[in-house]
Order: structure tokens, then C-alpha cells, then sequence
């Protein structure tokens, strides 16, 4: 409020400027700033997939002394018997510190909490890797970022391998044979087909990271074709892409034993009661990853026991994983980086950019009991436009008048000229980190272009004609732009920006956004929320700007690839479909949706490259999203656990908790500490108690 007087006496100065001369102050696009140099420390040992892991059969197994124990009092069969035939073998070589021990555990901290354990049939579990831990998808593409670039493609995992039919159109995924879910229940091709009948293909159902028909490509359908087989067939010829979205989040199928009775389809249950039937203190829910959740205290810890059916092993045949248990508090994304450097927790994706210097300053201490490893720019922020013109979510006149706005080039431009990135990126940490981001595909990945990106520098001069040439004009003089007469009377612009409250780092972009925009003439309130609330409101379609943390396909592309642009009526939140599944798309937006749908139909990499380019000019040129900032982040790990993978990003093709395969992660034994809340346990029946010892 005290500044505006300043800012009426500014704008007073500036009523009457005619478009025409605002026009002569625009100021061009110019090449991208160069990023100050900022060197990852640690690079990958790059190997062939094939180096990592194999599946086959070894002469024999073994397993922990205290479920041996188990074994012997006859309450669980054999460990041969609990693994399958040919269980997936992680190769001794590729280990950095080798086959490891049993025993401890890996305490994470995270910020979210568990709606409930149905992932597929669309509840959270609160992030930070306990998700990527409990589920276990058809491929696996965490650990690609140490992969050789010409053996790159999505890794087998619950999908054994696969096969494309000659002509192309149809891709058979043969799955491991003879693995069981936690509980021991037989896991086959029925799982895969309830996830996709009643879940992908349900239109009433989105699973948690928001898998859909489209996902796998338009008019892709899937079949059974054996115990251990699904057939996918495609309406184009070798959509390779579908490998990669059969990885972590859109193809990780749950429980069908205990999930499909109680599914609308078989049950009176309705949508939401289903969804919330396996709620956080359902214990022993059965999952296929390597650690299963055994109890649940709100707002303080979640705790999950090995799974005595997990289908991986060591080359010496010890069952993994070697961690007995998991720890994820509940508190805050915040207090993770805090815990992981004091000692306290073992683990952080150090991402909040506000948190370096201090968390820099306490890793640099010999005695600190964490390693900290900076990696590349791979966590960037933008602020995206609600650009559904024709009634999703229902918008009253003001917001309706906003998304107009929003699809206006003019209008658009101006607002990226309005953010000063070098201040933006100076809010949240001084330094080499943050570099002047301009949206789409992040400088240094692999299909980054910096001939096709285009740059608007930040100009308030600029920005305001951009403005005026969209009919914005402060007609009376109070310092914020109205409408032009014909549109809510004439009122003052109003926008809302929809953002985060869980992460320091989006509420101080977010607050910057405001401060900003407020320089230019332009009212913006914040909607700051976080979990269930944030994503209920954004699915609504109840926003006019989001500012958003980045996923993967800006790094990968070849990752979450149907995300770059709104390829089906339902599939990007910046642009949903009317209820009559409408999508009203502008002519760049369509010419993007066209260039992202050939990217995935052709494999050649020299067109993939150029298509890219492509995309990278439409988004950048037309605005299709603002880009706030980019900047690396790092990985905190306690210095007592072995096999960490040099090099590993917080961020690439999945969160480090997938890219360092925690499965086989270990803590020496001269290193272990006593921190198992349940030693000794396993996990009992699904919606039981919790975890049972043996006797
Ligand atoms: C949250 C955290 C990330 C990462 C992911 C894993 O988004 O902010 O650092 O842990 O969860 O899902
Ligand atoms: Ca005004």
C-alpha cells in the first residue's frame, strides 16, 4: 500500500502514452543469457544397462537371519519358493561398494502426508520417495542418468522385456515370471490388466501421476495374452515412447487381489469410497517394492518393514533389500534438509534454493555426518496460463476475462517481460545457482537448443506497451491496468496466481511474481495451498496463473513427452478440455501438439533433434509458459550408507530415491546405528495390525 502513491503518480504520467508510441518501446527477443558456470560434482560411471542387472536363477539364496526364523517355524515358505524362478540379479561389478549386509535403516523426512495407500486409484502417500518405494512399474528409468547415450532407453523391471511386432503396431511385454506381492499373492497379468480397465481406461479414476488413455499414445489398447503377458496395440507404428511411459508414475500397477473387489465395477462402492478404502492406517497394504508400509502415526512417522517377497537379489543370492526398514517422517520439505545435514535424518533432495548456503556451510565440516553432492540445472520453475477459453471449471466473468488475456500473445509477453530474473533468482540464493530461465526445455540437456530458444529480457517499458497493445490501459488513474470499457466494465485487470505453500522456494517466486506484476500495473492476489487441496483446486480448473516446479520432461523429453504440450482433452492442466471435451487450442498450441505427437512416432534421432527444436521456438517464442529460474540441486546422504551411485541427480528421468535403487543400498556393519523401530518384524496381513514377529 505505501508505495501507491509513487506508482499513481508514475501512471498519471503515463495516461495518455498512445499504443501507438507504447508500440515504439518494445523491446525484442534476445539470445538466452548464459548461465553462470556452476560444475556438478561427481560424474556418473556410464555403463550399458545391461551392466546393472540380469535376470536368472542362482543355485542358492539366503536371507536374514530373523526371517529365516520365520521360515522355520513354518509361517513363511522357503526364500527360494518366495522368489521367482529367475529373479532380477544387480551385478556385483556395477555396485560401488559391492554386495552388502543386512540390517538399519534409511530415515527420510518428507512434507507431504498419506491420503491412503491406493496409488493407482489416485491417492498420494506424501512424496519424498515413499511412492517410488512401494511401487514398482513395468520399466525402470531412475537410473538412467547413468546409462551410455547409445544403449539409452527405459530399463526392464516388472517387465522382463519385450517385443515389437514387425509391422510395429503391436508391442508384447513379457513380465517376470513367478513374483509374488508382499502378502504373497501370485503377481501376473491380471494386475496389470485391472490397472489398465478399470483405472487408465475408467474416466471416473485418474491414478496419482495421472496416467491416461493418451499416455500410451492415442487409441492404444492392451490385452492379456498369457499369465505373464500383455499384448499393446498402437494406432501408430513403434510409438517407443510407450516404454518410457511404463516407468515411474504411469504404469505401476497395484494390488488387484485385495483393490478389485471393492472397485465400483464389482462393489456398491462409489468412486471415492473406493479410492479412500485403503486409508493410511490400513497396515500391510501388499505392494511389490521392496519395503511395505506397517504403521502409521499422523502427522509423525510412517514406517514400512522389508518385504519377505521381494523379487530382486544379489549376485550371491542374499534376497534384497539389504535395509530392514524404512522411516518417513511427517513434517516438512524444509526440515528434511535440515535432519539430513544435522544427522538426524539420512537423506534430502536438496532443492529449495534458500537452504544452500546454510546447508553448504555445515556439509563443508569434516565431522559432518552427511555428504552433499551439487549435480546439474535441473530443477527450474515457470508460471503457466489457464488457456481454456471455452468453460472448463466453470469460470465466472473475471476469470473468464483473465483466460482471455492469458490467449492473448500481447498480454503474454508482457508478462514475461515483467519478471527481472536476475532478481528473482538473487531472492532465493546469491551465487552461481539460479540462471535466467526462459521456459520450455532446460539449457545444457540433450535436446536443448539455444539457437531456437527465444529470450524477452525484462523490461517494464516493454512489457507495459505490450499491455496497452492488448487493451490494457490504467483509465482511472489508481496505478493498476483496467479492461478496456467493453469487458467487466472497465475494471481493474485482476489475476490470481494459484502456488504451493509446502516449499519456501515456490512461495518466494510466487511472492515475487506478485511484487513484480504489482511494478507493472498488474493486481495479482495468491492462492497458496498445498497436497490434496492445491492439486483439488488446479484440477478444477480454479486458476488464472500456477507457478509450478518443473517435471521431468523439460530435462528428458523423452520422458513424460505427452506433457510438453496439451495432446489430449484432458492430459495438461495449463489446458484442459470443456465438458463436452472441447480443447479450444491456438494455432501454436495446435502446432506444438502436432510436433510432440511426431516426436513420438519417429525414432530417427536426427528428425527427433530437429522436431525438438521445433517445439523449443513455439514454446518459447509464442510464451507458452513463463520461465522463473533455474538451478541445480543436491544430494544430502548420510556418509554410513554404501553403494550410492557417483553422480546421482536429484532430478532427471526420476527422483534420486529411484535413481540410487535404494534396493540395494547398504549401511557396513561396523557402521550400523540402532535405529529399527521394529526389529525382527515383518509385516503381517493386509489390514491387520501391523508388523509380527514370529512367535
Ligand atoms: C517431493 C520432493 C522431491 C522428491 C519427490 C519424490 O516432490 O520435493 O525432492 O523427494 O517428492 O517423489
Ligand atoms: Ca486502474
Amino acid at each position: 500500500m505505501k508505495r501507491l502513491l509513487t506508482r499513481a503518480a508514475t501512471a498519471a504520467l503515463l495516461t495518455g502514452v498512445a499504443p501507438v508510441m507504447a508500440l515504439s518501446q518494445i523491446v525484442e527477443p534476445t539470445a538466452v543469457p548464459e548461465a553462470p558456470v556452476f560444475a556438478a560434482q561427481g560424474e556418473p560411471n556410464f555403463v550399458k544397462r545391461s551392466d546393472v542387472f540380469e535376470y536368472r536363477a542362482l543355485d542358492s539364496y539366503s536371507e536374514p537371519d530373523f526371517v529365516k526364523e520365520f521360515v522355520e517355524a513354518g509361517k513363511l515358505p522357503p526364500v527360494k519358493d518366495r522368489l521367482p524362478r529367475e529373479p532380477l540379479v544387480y551385478k556385483t561389478a556395477n555396485m560401488p561398494d559391492g554386495n552388502g549386509v543386512y540390517g538399519d535403516v534409511m530415515r527420510h523426512v518428507i512434507g507431504g502426508r498419506p491420503e491412503g495407500w491406493a496409488y493407482i486409484a489416485g491417492n498420494g502417500q506424501g512424496w519424498g520417495g515413499i511412492d517410488i518405494g512401494l511401487y514398482e512399474c513395468l520399466t525402470r528409468t531412475g537410473p538412467l542418468f547413468m546409462i551410455e547415450s547409445e544403449d539409452l532407453a527405459p530399463m526392464p523391471n516388472l517387465a522382463r522385456n519385450w517385443e515389437w511386432s514387425e509391422d510395429g503396431m503391436q508391442l508384447q511385454v513379457n513380465l517376470i515370471e513367478g513374483a509374488k506381492w508382499s502378502d504373497g499373492d501370485p503377481f501376473d497379468a491380471d494386475d496389470l490388466v485391472f490397472y489398465w480397465d478399470h483405472h487408465v481406461m475408467d474416466p471416473e479414476i485418474t491414478p496419482l501421476n495421472g496416467a491416461t488413455q493418451d499416455t500410451f499414445g492415442k487409441g492404444t489398447t492392451m490385452e492379456k495374452t498369457g499369465e505373464f503377458q500383455v499384448t499393446f496395440t498402437f494406432t501408430t507404428p513403434r510409438p517407443e515412447a510407450v516404454l518410457y511411459a511404463m516407468a515411474y508414475g504411469t504404469f505401476c500397477p497395484g494390488p488387484s487381489h485385495v483393490m478389485a473387489p471393492l472397485h465400483p465395477a464389482n462393489s456398491d462402492n462409489t468412486y471415492e469410497e473406493y479410492r479412500n478404502a485403503f486409508p493410511p492406517g490400513y497396515m500391510n497394504y501388499p505392494v511389490m517394492g521392496a519395503w511395505v508400509p506397517v504403521e502409521h502415526r499422523s502427522d509423525d512417522i510412517v514406517v514400512l518393514r522389508r518385504n519377505p517377497y521381494y523379487w530382486k537379489v544379489d549376485e550371491a543370492g542374499n534376497q534384497l533389500p539389504y535395509l530392514n526398514e524404512m522411516h518417513y517422517r511427517l513434517s516438512t520439505w524444509a526440515d528434511r534438509d535440515v535432519q539430513a545435514v544435522a544427522g538426524t535424518g539420512d537423506f534430502s533432495n536438496l532443492e529449495q534454493a534458500e537452504n544452500y548456503v546454510e546447508s553448504l556451510r555445515r556439509a563443508a565440516d569434516p565431522n559432518s555426518p552427511a555428504r552433499l553432492a551439487f549435480g546439474p540445472r535441473t530443477i527450474g520453475y515457470s508460471m503457466y496460463f489457464n488457456f481454456s477459453g471455452n468453460g472448463w471449471g466453470e469460470p465466472d466473468d473475471r476469470r473468464q476475462a483473465i483466460r482471455e488475456l492469458n490467449r492473448n500473445p500481447e498480454f503474454r509477453k508482457g508478462v514475461t517481460q515483467v519478471i527481472d530474473r536476475v532478481r528473482l533468482g538473487e531472492s532465493l540464493v546469491k551465487g552461481p545457482f539460479t540462471a535466467q530461465y526462459p521456459g520450455g526445455i532446460y539449457a545444457g540437456t540433450s535436446f536443448y537448443d539455444a539457437d531456437s530458444t527465444v529470450f524477452y529480457p525484462y523490461s517494464l517499458e516493454s512489457a507495459k506497451a505490450h499491455f496497452a497493445a492488448a487493451g490494457l490501459e490504467d483509465t482511472d488513474g489508481d496505478g493498476f491496468l483496467n479492461h478496456p470499457a467493453d469487458v467487466l466494465g472497465g475494471a481493474n485487470v485482476q489475476v490470481t496466481l494459484l502456488a504451493s505453500n509446502s516449499y519456501q522456494t515456490d512461495a518466494n517466486l510466487a511472492e515475487g511474481v506478485v511484487a513484480m506484476m504489482e511494478e507493472a500495473g498488474i493486481r495479482v492476489a495468491l492462492d497458496m495451498l498445498s497436497g490434496p487441496d492445491l492439486d483439488a483446486t488446479r484440477d478444477a480448473g480454479r486458476y488464472d496463473w500456477m507457478v509450478r516446479r518443473n517435471s521431468s520432461e523439460y530435462i528428458t523429453v523423452v520422458q513424460r513427452t505427452t506433457d510438453l504440450a496439451p495432446v489430449g482433452p484432458r492430459t495438461a492442466w495449463m489446458h484442459m478440455a470443456n465438458d463436452e471435451g472441447e480443447l479450444d487450442l491456438m494455432d501454436f498450441e495446435a502446432e506444438m501438439v502436432e510436433t510432440v505427437n511426431a516426436f513420438i512416432a519417429t525414432n530417427d534421432a536426427a528428425e527427433r533433434a530437429e522436431l525438438m527444436k521445433k517445439y523449443q521456438k513455439l514454446h518459447t517464442e509464442n510464451v507458452y509458459s513463463v520461465g522463473l529460474t533455474a538451478y541445480p540441486g543436491a544430494l544430502i546422504i548420510n556418509k554410513r550408507f554404501s553403494n550410492i551411485p557417483p553422480g546421482a541427480p536429484i532430478f532427471m528421468y526420476n527422483w534420486a530415491e529411484g535413481a540410487v535403487m535404494r534396493e540395494r543400498v547398504f549401511v557396513a556393519e561396523d557402521a550400523q546405528a540402532d535405529h529399527e523401530l521394529f526389529p525382527e518384524t515383518l509385516p503381517g496381513e493386509p489390514g491387520g495390525d501391523g508388523p509380527v514377529t514370529v512367535n
